[in-house]
């Protein structure tokens, strides 16, 4: 039988440098944040939603970097185990991408931040709950304080916006993770100096975060950031994904066809 990562004290997660310490006191935090959420409304909710955004996004992006490879490697079921959470990571990404769409007061935006709480508990539940108690029966207090560590240093660096068309796993992610971060906080930089911004700046504001926005999608786009991942992440949420990968090479072999056959006929 194992036991929770929330009912274990600091030395028996591994001490402050733990990945499992680590991990624990961000969900806590989260914890505190969907509380705000749920009773904000306006500004206050954007900039709540905000500083979820910025902890839940670099937090997972290192889970998926760093913690289930490790996870896959050690344990018999790994696989199935970090696939579950995987999926889980992806809807957060495809709800948060549908709510940037949906303004304040529109019909189906109290529904899709239920949905959102209700997919970030379940994500907190299986990783305290069944993960991380599995991962800490596999590996030494001192590789879960070299876990910790390394996890730190992605989770600094890591994208802090919604990625849904990223890979969830290496080498994708990895690829993506410098450009986005960079785009990612940049936008973050301006979205909150649009919180309480005079009328006379707000429109030169919007349109730098939507040239931000655009960029970020158009670089997560890039067949390379989709390498490494697995399928049946993304059809859990009724989505497949658009074969990039595929449709480029087909493109080039339909392009090197056209262009031998003019060759063929010139020549003829
Ligand atoms: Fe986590
Ligand atoms: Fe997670």
């Amino acid at each position: 039988m194992y036991t929770s990562v929330a009912d274990q004290t600091t030395d028996q997660l591994g001490g402050p440098l733990s990945v499992l310490v680590r991990q624990k006191r961000d969900h806590v935090r989260l914890s505190a944040l969907m509380e705000r959420l749920r009773g904000s409304t306006g500004e206050e909710q954007a900039a709540v939603l905000i500083d979820i955004y910025r902890l839940v996004f670099p937090h997972a992006f290192a889970e998926e970097s760093v913690l289930w490879p490790v996870m896959r490697r050690v344990l018999p079921d790994g696989e199935e185990l970090t696939l579950q959470v995987e999926r889980e990571h992806q809807e957060v990404n495809e709800l948060v991408t549908k709510l940037e769409g949906l303004e304040e007061g529109s019909p189906g935006r109290a529904d899709v931040l239920d949905r959102l709480t209700e997919v970030l508990d379940d994500d907190v539940r299986d990783e305290e709950d069944a993960l991380f108690p599995r991962l800490q029966a596999r590996v030494s207090r001192r590789e879960l304080q070299v876990l910790g560590v390394l996890w730190e240093l992605v989770r600094r660096i890591a994208p802090t916006r919604a990625h849904p068309v990223v890979a969830r796993r290496p080498p994708g992610n990895v690829v993506a993770a410098l450009p986005l971060s960079v785009l990612d906080r940049c936008r973050d930089a301006v979205d909150r100096a649009l919180l309480g911004a005079p009328d006379t700046t707000t429109p030169a504001l919007h349109r730098a975060s939507s040239v931000l926005a655009a960029a970020s999608h158009a670089v997560e786009l890039l067949p390379v950031m989709r390498s490494g991942e697995d399928p049946s992440t993304r059809v859990v949420a009724g989505k497949p994904p658009f074969p990039w990968g595929t449709a480029l090479l087909g493109a080039a072999a339909a392009g090197v066809v056209v262009a031998v056959r003019q060759s063929v006929r010139r020549r003829g």
